[in-house]
């Protein structure tokens, strides 16, 4: 099980610490939640934010882009420059979304579509064979700290077998992400469901612990 740290409830004044932190504990992904105002009611950082952070960190973490964005068009390539390893979209702020896909592969990253809670799993399906990753919101995006909304678990089960199916007639490998209201509670449930790849923000990031602290209850909960 992949852990992506969402630094959204950390210490936003002081973000590279952070992530360090994160990075400290043993966590070699990054979920950069990029918010626009628009697409959602929220804002955060954007690609010269990154590309500091990348500076600061390395080449060795891998950095998750969480496009919440309505121009992931135009936009995707100035997260890549900033030193984005992996993009997500968003199926429900993309026109013409296998041209997106094939953009981002082109330019150098890892491909990913999103849904949100309320969007069916078959946008997904249809664009399975270009995919690296899917991520389940399993929050409406916009905020961290909210609730685990429960009814994803049919979408995500189906996209399990789907991607099985997939894999077992030579296709490419697809994982999947889940995004909001990750804890150690629901975690192991979540691996069941054929989850590989856990968002994990205020359950990592909070006034109770240390993210080192956090992340060994969610290792625990996993074994
Ligand atoms: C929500 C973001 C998430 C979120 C995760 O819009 O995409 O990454 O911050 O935070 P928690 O784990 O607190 O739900
Ligand atoms: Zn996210």
């Amino acid at each position: 099980m992949i852990i992506a740290p969402s630094v959204l409830t950390a210490d936003l004044a002081d973000l590279g610490n952070a992530c360090k932190e994160a990075v400290d504990a043993g966590l070699d992904w990054l979920h950069l939640d990029i918010m626009d105002g628009n697409f959602v009611p929220n804002l955060t950082f954007g690609p010269p934010v990154i590309a500091k952070l990348r500076k600061a960190l390395g080449d060795g973490p891998i950095f998750d882009a969480h496009l919440m964005v309505n121009n992931a068009e135009e936009s995707f390539q100035q997260y890549i420059d900033a030193g984005c390893n992996h993009i997500s979209v968003h199926v429900e702020a993309v026109t013409h979304l296998h041209r997106l896909l094939a953009a981002i592969r082109n330019a150098g990253a890892t491909v990913g579509v999103t849904l949100n809670p309320g969007t069916p799993i078959e946008a997904a399906l249809e664009v399975l064979s270009e995919l690296d990753l899917v991520l389940i919101m399993s929050v409406n995006p916009g905020f961290g700290g909210q609730s685990f909304i429960p009814t994803v678990e049919t979408k995500i089960r189906r996209l399990k077998q789907a991607i099985d199916d997939q894999v077992a007639a030579g296709g490419r490998p697809v994982q999947i992400q889940i995004d909001g209201g990750v804890k150690s509670h629901n975690i192991a449930m979540l691996r069941d469901w054929g989850v590989s790849n856990c968002v994990v923000g205020s359950g990592l990031f909070n006034d109770k612990a240390s993210v080192a602290t956090n992340l060994l209850e969610i290792h625990n909960a996993l074994e």
